[in-house]
């Protein structure tokens, strides 16, 4: 059953080009068995009239913010009440400002103002619009406050430049709202994150760290949230905002992410170790700034502590995924890596010169991952970073449970996993 089914969707339609594909939005929201209402912007209404959508979600459409009539009827915070979630598609860059000054001088930012459920933007716009600085800036508040965004894609333009800024197809939209719902997954559960880089101290001034931007971790946590989870994210050194509702501890050196991680993990069920810990670091730590005195210089290096590996060793009964980044053989590297640290699960990428589609995966926005468990796999194909961290915590929910109920037979779910996934995805082009 679609996870969309009897679902209450709000579906604002903003004044893009891309009004016209909201049509086959409703069309297929519909046929995901989601009941659906729209609000236009009066923009929207120059694009498409709004008969077209009364037609195809089978109500009338709302429009005003002050009106009368509307508001004798649903008004406009019975409408926002109504809703599990509000989706705005197209998102144009006008209302997306609009949305971070929190105006509710219209309906559709009135509505989304008003209501506590989650706010989905699936932008479109020029590509220099989306490129501006003034519109990424407020793409990343709005993040911070928790608003989802699905898109945008690459790729041709009603304008003929080509470039980010088109909104995802329509089934992509429906498959991504429906992931949406999965909350619950994780509800009750305590879920430990680490993220980011290490540092680890030369001197006053040096450190010895890595590329790891922290942002898949991040992700993760978000998507733990959403899924009903307690979350305690500890964060390397990383300039990345905190996700809604999540506790976050900073810290430095990988000595002390272990022990902010053996504490974070007392009573938790499940710990997801994204975090790219040095493993080394220099074996002393200059008091005073080293001066280049020499032609040479050689620094002395320790291992690390294996923070994933002493937190299993530690506490035998949490759930483990960690992750693989590896530049080549990564199902040797990641299968060797699982067995060793003694972990359930672990999520392997490419990074590096190997995964160029990716950037090289550690500062992009985009990802690939492979899962592997008991000898199974399953492929997550090349997706936001956002995108991916749900789908991971879909099957690390899964798996846990099985994990919990009947340890041997996990593998064989994560099969059927995959077997559903290739049936309901559809990344947008
Ligand atoms: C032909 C045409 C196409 C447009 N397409 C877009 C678009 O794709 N994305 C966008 O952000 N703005 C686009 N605009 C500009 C918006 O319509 C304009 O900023 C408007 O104020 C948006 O209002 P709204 O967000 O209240 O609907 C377009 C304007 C015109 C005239």
């Amino acid at each position: 059953m679609s996870l969309l089914n009897g679902k209450r969707i709000l579906l604002g339609v903003t004044g893009s080009i891309a009004a016209y594909k909201a049509g086959e939005l409703v069309r297929g929201l519909r046929a995901a068995g989601a009941e659906v209402r729209v609000a236009m912007t009066r923009g929207a209404t120059e694009f498409v009239a709004p008969l077209t959508f009364q037609a195809l979600s089978g109500h009338p459409v709302h429009e005003e913010l002050l009106d009368a009539g509307a508001e004798a009827g649903m008004g406009h915070i019975e409408l926002a009440r109504w809703a599990d979630a509000i989706l705005v598609a197209p998102a144009s860059a006008d209302f997306i400002a609009r949305l971070v000054q929190g105006r509710a001088d219209d309906l559709l930012a009135a509505l989304c103002l008003a209501s506590p459920v989650p706010l989905v933007l699936a932008p479109a716009m020029n590509t220099g619009m989306w490129q501006d600085p003034a519109t990424q800036d407020n793409v990343r508040t709005l993040r911070t406050r928790g608003v989802l965004l699905f898109g945008p894609a690459e790729g041709e333009q009603a304008c003929g430049d080509v470039g980010p800024g088109r909104m995802l197809e329509p089934d992509a939209l429906v498959a991504q709202l429906g992931e949406i719902f999965q909350s619950g997954a994780l509800a009750g559960r305590t879920v430990v994150v680490t993220a980011g880089p290490t540092r680890e101290p030369l001197d006053p001034v040096r450190f010895l760290s890595n590329r790891s931007s922290g942002r898949m971790g991040f992700a993760v946590a978000q998507a733990a949230r959403e899924a009903g989870a307690k979350v305690i994210l500890v964060a390397g050194p990383v300039s990345l905002p905190t996700p809604e509702r999540v506790e976050r501890l900073d810290v430095e050196t990988a000595a002390e992410m272990l022990s902010a991680t053996i504490k974070a993990t007392e009573g938790a069920d499940i710990l997801v170790a994204t975090a790219a810990v040095s493993d080394y670091r220099p074996r002393e730590v200059a008091a005073d700034k080293i001066k280049k005195d020499a032609e040479e210089l050689n620094l002395p290096l320790v291992r690390n502590p294996d923070v994933l590996a002493e937190v299993k060793q530690a506490r035998p009964g949490l759930f483990c995924l960690g992750f693989a980044a590896e530049t080549s053989r990564l199902e040797e590297h990641a299968l060797a890596k699982l067995r060793a640290k003694g972990i359930e699960m672990i999520a392997a990428n490419r990074v590096g010169p190997a995964a160029p589609e990716a950037g090289g995966t550690f500062d992009s926005e985009v990802a690939e991952l492979t899962l592997y468990w008991e000898g199974q796999k399953e492929a997550l194909p090349l997706a936001p970073k956002d995108r991916l961290a749900r789908q991971l915590i879909t099957s690390l929910a899964q798996c846990f449970e099985q994990w919990r109920a009947e340890p041997g037979a996990a593998g064989r779910r994560v099969v059927s996993l995959h077997a559903t996934r290739k049936a309901g995805s559809g990344e947008g082009g």
